[in-house]
Protein backbone atom coordinates (compact mmCIF):
# COMPACT_ATOMS: atom_id res chain seq x y z
CA UNK A 1 0.00 0.00 0.00
CA UNK A 2 1.18 3.56 -0.89
CA UNK A 3 1.64 5.39 2.15
CA UNK A 4 1.09 9.00 1.67
CA UNK A 5 0.70 11.35 4.58
CA UNK A 6 2.26 14.60 6.16
CA UNK A 7 3.82 13.83 9.18
CA UNK A 8 2.78 16.41 12.06
CA UNK A 9 5.16 17.63 14.22
CA UNK A 10 4.61 20.38 16.78
CA UNK A 11 5.34 23.19 14.44
CA UNK A 12 3.51 21.75 11.79
CA UNK A 13 0.66 20.80 13.64
CA UNK A 14 0.70 24.47 14.88
CA UNK A 15 0.53 25.78 11.42
CA UNK A 16 -2.82 23.81 11.25
CA UNK A 17 -4.16 25.24 14.01
CA UNK A 18 -3.62 28.68 13.45
CA UNK A 19 -4.95 28.06 9.43
CA UNK A 20 -8.38 27.36 11.61
CA UNK A 21 -10.92 29.99 12.50
CA UNK A 22 -9.69 30.71 15.61
CA UNK A 23 -11.82 29.89 18.82
CA UNK A 24 -13.52 32.62 20.40
CA UNK A 25 -12.97 34.53 24.08
CA UNK A 26 -15.91 32.01 25.04
CA UNK A 27 -13.97 28.76 23.93
CA UNK A 28 -10.78 30.32 24.72
CA UNK A 29 -11.61 31.08 28.30
CA UNK A 30 -13.18 27.46 28.62
CA UNK A 31 -10.17 25.82 27.62
CA UNK A 32 -7.94 27.61 29.78
CA UNK A 33 -10.60 26.65 32.85
CA UNK A 34 -10.55 23.39 31.63
CA UNK A 35 -6.46 23.70 31.62
CA UNK A 36 -6.65 24.68 35.51
CA UNK A 37 -8.43 20.91 36.01
CA UNK A 38 -4.99 19.70 35.75
CA UNK A 39 -4.48 16.42 33.48
CA UNK A 40 -7.87 15.45 33.28
CA UNK A 41 -8.61 18.33 30.64
CA UNK A 42 -6.47 16.56 28.16
CA UNK A 43 -10.02 15.14 27.49
CA UNK A 44 -11.15 18.11 25.72
CA UNK A 45 -11.24 18.03 22.16
CA UNK A 46 -8.69 19.56 19.86
CA UNK A 47 -9.47 22.83 18.79
CA UNK A 48 -9.82 21.89 15.49
CA UNK A 49 -11.70 19.52 15.59
CA UNK A 50 -14.49 21.99 17.69
CA UNK A 51 -14.40 23.35 13.87
CA UNK A 52 -15.10 20.01 12.73
CA UNK A 53 -18.15 19.89 14.48
CA UNK A 54 -19.38 22.83 13.69
CA UNK A 55 -18.51 22.90 10.26
CA UNK A 56 -20.48 19.04 10.61
CA UNK A 57 -23.45 20.51 11.60
CA UNK A 58 -23.82 23.22 9.28
CA UNK A 59 -22.99 21.30 6.32
CA UNK A 60 -25.98 18.84 7.83
CA UNK A 61 -28.19 21.05 8.66
CA UNK A 62 -28.63 19.65 11.55
CA UNK A 63 -31.73 20.22 13.40
CA UNK A 64 -31.28 17.86 16.12
CA UNK A 65 -27.75 16.40 17.38
CA UNK A 66 -26.66 13.71 20.36
CA UNK A 67 -23.43 14.35 22.19
CA UNK A 68 -22.14 11.55 24.43
CA UNK A 69 -19.62 12.75 26.78
CA UNK A 70 -19.56 16.37 27.17
CA UNK A 71 -17.20 17.06 29.80
CA UNK A 72 -16.35 20.41 30.12
CA UNK A 73 -18.42 21.79 26.70
CA UNK A 74 -16.04 22.48 24.86
CA UNK A 75 -17.22 20.03 21.74
CA UNK A 76 -20.91 20.81 22.81
CA UNK A 77 -20.38 24.47 21.95
CA UNK A 78 -19.02 23.86 18.60
CA UNK A 79 -21.62 21.28 17.66
CA UNK A 80 -24.73 23.76 18.94
CA UNK A 81 -22.95 26.97 16.89
CA UNK A 82 -23.50 24.90 13.52
CA UNK A 83 -26.93 24.04 14.00
CA UNK A 84 -29.89 25.67 12.35
CA UNK A 85 -32.36 28.30 14.21
CA UNK A 86 -34.21 26.55 16.89
CA UNK A 87 -32.13 23.23 16.23
CA UNK A 88 -31.87 21.26 19.79
CA UNK A 89 -28.59 19.21 21.29
CA UNK A 90 -28.90 17.35 23.72
CA UNK A 91 -26.11 15.84 26.04
CA UNK A 92 -24.91 13.01 27.74
CA UNK A 93 -22.57 12.72 30.89
CA UNK A 94 -21.78 11.78 34.01
CA UNK A 95 -20.60 14.80 35.99
CA UNK A 96 -21.77 17.30 37.87
CA UNK A 97 -18.73 18.73 38.32
CA UNK A 98 -17.97 18.93 34.49
CA UNK A 99 -21.60 19.55 34.02
CA UNK A 100 -21.49 22.86 35.93
CA UNK A 101 -18.88 24.18 34.44
CA UNK A 102 -20.20 23.41 31.14
CA UNK A 103 -23.66 24.70 31.79
CA UNK A 104 -22.24 27.92 33.13
CA UNK A 105 -20.30 28.21 29.45
CA UNK A 106 -22.99 27.17 28.00
CA UNK A 107 -25.44 30.51 28.85
CA UNK A 108 -22.19 32.63 28.19
CA UNK A 109 -22.29 31.20 24.63
CA UNK A 110 -25.94 32.16 24.82
CA UNK A 111 -26.99 28.38 23.72
CA UNK A 112 -28.20 27.54 27.20
CA UNK A 113 -31.67 27.69 25.18
CA UNK A 114 -30.10 25.71 22.70
CA UNK A 115 -28.62 22.56 24.84
CA UNK A 116 -29.83 20.11 27.60
CA UNK A 117 -27.02 18.21 29.67
CA UNK A 118 -28.72 15.02 31.38
CA UNK A 119 -26.46 13.95 33.81
CA UNK A 120 -26.56 10.14 34.03
CA UNK A 121 -25.04 6.87 32.44
CA UNK A 122 -25.56 7.82 28.39
CA UNK A 123 -26.72 4.81 27.80
CA UNK A 124 -30.13 5.26 29.62
CA UNK A 125 -30.27 8.86 28.38
CA UNK A 126 -30.10 7.13 24.86
CA UNK A 127 -32.68 4.38 25.38
CA UNK A 128 -34.84 7.10 26.93
CA UNK A 129 -35.18 8.95 23.08
CA UNK A 130 -37.94 8.17 21.01
CA UNK A 131 -36.84 5.58 18.32
CA UNK A 132 -37.91 7.71 15.60
CA UNK A 133 -34.84 8.26 12.83
CA UNK A 134 -34.71 12.02 13.76
CA UNK A 135 -31.01 12.46 14.96
CA UNK A 136 -28.92 14.69 12.21
CA UNK A 137 -25.96 14.55 14.05
CA UNK A 138 -24.31 12.60 17.08
CA UNK A 139 -20.94 12.87 18.72
CA UNK A 140 -19.62 10.05 20.79
CA UNK A 141 -16.61 10.97 22.75
CA UNK A 142 -17.72 9.00 26.27
CA UNK A 143 -16.16 5.68 28.07
CA UNK A 144 -14.24 3.79 25.79
CA UNK A 145 -16.42 0.44 26.36
CA UNK A 146 -19.32 2.12 25.48
CA UNK A 147 -19.06 3.00 22.03
CA UNK A 148 -21.16 -0.10 20.78
CA UNK A 149 -23.91 0.38 22.51
CA UNK A 150 -24.40 3.90 21.99
CA UNK A 151 -23.76 3.20 18.42
CA UNK A 152 -26.48 0.09 18.98
CA UNK A 153 -29.00 2.99 19.95
CA UNK A 154 -28.09 6.26 18.49
CA UNK A 155 -28.33 4.54 14.83
CA UNK A 156 -31.59 3.46 14.61
CA UNK A 157 -32.26 7.11 15.70
CA UNK A 158 -30.50 8.59 13.07
CA UNK A 159 -31.85 9.71 9.97
CA UNK A 160 -30.72 8.14 6.19
CA UNK A 161 -27.92 10.71 5.90
CA UNK A 162 -27.39 11.45 9.48
CA UNK A 163 -23.62 11.33 10.77
CA UNK A 164 -22.33 9.59 13.94
CA UNK A 165 -18.41 10.75 14.50
CA UNK A 166 -16.02 8.55 17.39
CA UNK A 167 -13.41 10.34 18.30
CA UNK A 168 -9.89 8.99 19.92
CA UNK A 169 -10.38 5.40 17.40
CA UNK A 170 -6.79 5.65 16.77
CA UNK A 171 -6.21 5.74 20.77
CA UNK A 172 -2.67 6.97 20.56
CA UNK A 173 -1.72 4.26 18.07
CA UNK A 174 -2.97 1.19 20.75
CA UNK A 175 -5.40 -0.24 18.41
CA UNK A 176 -2.22 -1.48 16.35
CA UNK A 177 -0.63 -2.62 19.25
CA UNK A 178 -1.36 -6.31 19.61
CA UNK A 179 0.17 -6.70 22.84
CA UNK A 180 -2.22 -3.96 24.06
CA UNK A 181 -5.30 -6.14 25.50
CA UNK A 182 -6.50 -3.37 27.88
CA UNK A 183 -10.14 -3.30 27.50
CA UNK A 184 -10.43 0.09 26.03
CA UNK A 185 -7.95 -0.60 23.51
CA UNK A 186 -9.83 -3.72 22.25
CA UNK A 187 -13.03 -1.90 22.41
CA UNK A 188 -12.19 0.29 20.18
CA UNK A 189 -10.31 -2.14 18.33
CA UNK A 190 -13.53 -4.53 17.89
CA UNK A 191 -15.41 -1.12 16.30
CA UNK A 192 -13.27 0.17 14.19
CA UNK A 193 -13.04 -3.45 12.69
CA UNK A 194 -17.22 -3.88 12.99
CA UNK A 195 -17.38 0.18 11.43
CA UNK A 196 -15.89 -0.57 7.97
CA UNK A 197 -17.81 -3.82 6.95
CA UNK A 198 -21.24 -2.26 8.34
CA UNK A 199 -23.36 -1.96 5.52
CA UNK A 200 -25.72 0.47 7.14
CA UNK A 201 -23.38 3.12 7.06
CA UNK A 202 -20.23 4.46 4.99
CA UNK A 203 -17.48 5.23 6.77
CA UNK A 204 -14.35 7.15 6.77
CA UNK A 205 -11.89 7.47 9.41
CA UNK A 206 -9.65 10.66 9.80
CA UNK A 207 -6.21 11.27 11.42
CA UNK A 208 -7.95 14.06 13.14
CA UNK A 209 -6.30 14.49 16.91
CA UNK A 210 -6.49 10.86 18.17
CA UNK A 211 -8.59 9.64 14.98
CA UNK A 212 -12.10 10.66 14.77
CA UNK A 213 -14.31 8.13 12.67
CA UNK A 214 -17.75 9.49 10.67
CA UNK A 215 -20.21 6.77 9.88
CA UNK A 216 -23.29 8.37 7.88
CA UNK A 217 -25.99 6.62 7.32
CA UNK A 218 -27.13 5.13 4.50
C1 LIG B 1 -13.29 12.67 26.71
S1 LIG B 1 -14.43 13.42 27.80
C2 LIG B 1 -15.44 14.36 26.69
C3 LIG B 1 -14.76 15.60 26.19
C4 LIG B 1 -15.69 16.57 25.52
N1 LIG B 1 -16.20 16.04 24.28
C5 LIG B 1 -15.02 17.91 25.31
O1 LIG B 1 -14.86 18.33 24.17
O2 LIG B 1 -14.63 18.53 26.28
C6 LIG B 1 -15.43 12.05 28.27
C7 LIG B 1 -16.62 12.39 29.14
O3 LIG B 1 -17.47 11.25 29.15
C8 LIG B 1 -18.11 11.19 30.40
N2 LIG B 1 -18.57 9.81 30.59
C9 LIG B 1 -17.83 8.71 30.86
N3 LIG B 1 -18.61 7.63 30.95
C10 LIG B 1 -19.88 8.05 30.72
C11 LIG B 1 -21.15 7.39 30.69
N4 LIG B 1 -21.26 6.08 30.90
N5 LIG B 1 -22.23 8.14 30.45
C12 LIG B 1 -22.13 9.47 30.23
N6 LIG B 1 -20.97 10.14 30.24
C13 LIG B 1 -19.85 9.43 30.50
C14 LIG B 1 -17.06 11.66 31.39
O4 LIG B 1 -17.67 12.16 32.57
C15 LIG B 1 -16.31 12.72 30.59
O5 LIG B 1 -16.77 14.00 30.91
Amino acid sequence: MHAKFTELTPALYAYLVAHNPPPDAVLRDLAAETAALGPISMMQVAPEQGVLLTFLARLLGARRAVEVGTFTGYSAISIARGLVPGGQLLCCDLSDEWASIARRYFTRAGLADRITLRVAPALETLRGLPRAPEIDLAFVDADKTGYRAYYDELLPRLRPGGVIGFDNVLWNGRVIDETDRSEDTVALRALNDFLVRDERVEVVMLPVSDGLTLARKR
